[in-house]
C-alpha cells in the first residue's frame, strides 16, 4: 500500500511502498515532455502526434500529472475538462517494469483530489474492450462501463465508455 509521508507545495503525493519504491506524483512541467512522449509511445498502442501533449498541458495543466522515481518519470495521466463539471481521462500509463505497484492508483487518486477541488461531478474515459488489466483497474477505482463505442480506435477496436460520479 502507498502511504503519504510528506506534503509540500510542489510535491503532491510523496509515497513509499512496502518494498521501498519511493515516488512522487506532481503536475507535469514542460521539461517532462520528452519523457512523457516516450512513456506514451512504449506503453500505449495508439500513436499520438507529440504536439498533442503540449495542447493537453496548455488546456488543463492541473489535470496533467506525472509519477517520478529517482528523477525519472515512470507514469503520467492526461485529462481535459469537457464541461464545467465534467472531465475526461485521455491517457493513463505506467512504464511496464513498474506496473502493478500501485503507481497507477496513486496517480489516479491524486487526480481525484483535483476533481474535488474543481467541483467536477463526473469523470469519463474510453478503454479498449480487450484491455482487461485497465478495465479491472478502473472498476477497482469506482468506474462503471456504461456503453460500448464500436471501432473507436485507429485499428478499429471497440471501446468501453466508463464513468465515475463524485
Ligand atoms: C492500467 C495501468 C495504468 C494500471 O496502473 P498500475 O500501476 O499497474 O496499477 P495498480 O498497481 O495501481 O493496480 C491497482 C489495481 O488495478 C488492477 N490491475 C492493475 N494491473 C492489473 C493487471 N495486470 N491485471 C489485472 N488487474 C490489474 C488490480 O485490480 C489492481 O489491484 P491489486 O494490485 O490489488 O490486484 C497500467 O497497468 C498501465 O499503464 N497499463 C498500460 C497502459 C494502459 O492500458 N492504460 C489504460 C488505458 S488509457
Amino acid at each position: 500500500m502507498a502511504r503519504i509521508i510528506k506534503d509540500t507545495a510542489n510535491t503532491l503525493y510523496p509515497s513509499i511502498l512496502s518494498y521501498s519504491l519511493v515516488f512522487v506524483i506532481r503536475q507535469f512541467q514542460p521539461d517532462d515532455m520528452f519523457a512523457v512522449i516516450k512513456i506514451a509511445y512504449t506503453t500505449l498502442p495508439e500513436q499520438y502526434n507529440p504536439s498533442i501533449f503540449n495542447y493537453f498541458y496548455e488546456s488543463n495543466p492541473q489535470g496533467f500529472l506525472v509519477a517520478e522515481h529517482n528523477h525519472k518519470l515512470i507514469g503520467f495521466l492526461t485529462s481535459i475538462k469537457t464541461t464545467q463539471t465534467t472531465a475526461k481521462i485521455l491517457m493513463l500509463a505506467v512504464i511496464k517494469n513498474h506496473q502493478k505497484k500501485k503507481i497507477g492508483s496513486a496517480i489516479l487518486n491524486e487526480f481525484f483530489k483535483e476533481v474535488y477541488r474543481s467541483h467536477i461531478i463526473k469523470v469519463e474515459l474510453e478503454v479498449r474492450t480487450t484491455n482487461i488489466q485497465a478495465i479491472d483497474f478502473y472498476k477497482k477505482h469506482g468506474f462503471t462501463i456504461i456503453d460500448t463505442i464500436p471501432q473507436f480506435y485507429q485499428n478499429k477496436e471497440d471501446a468501453y465508455l466508463m464513468t465515475k460520479t463524485f
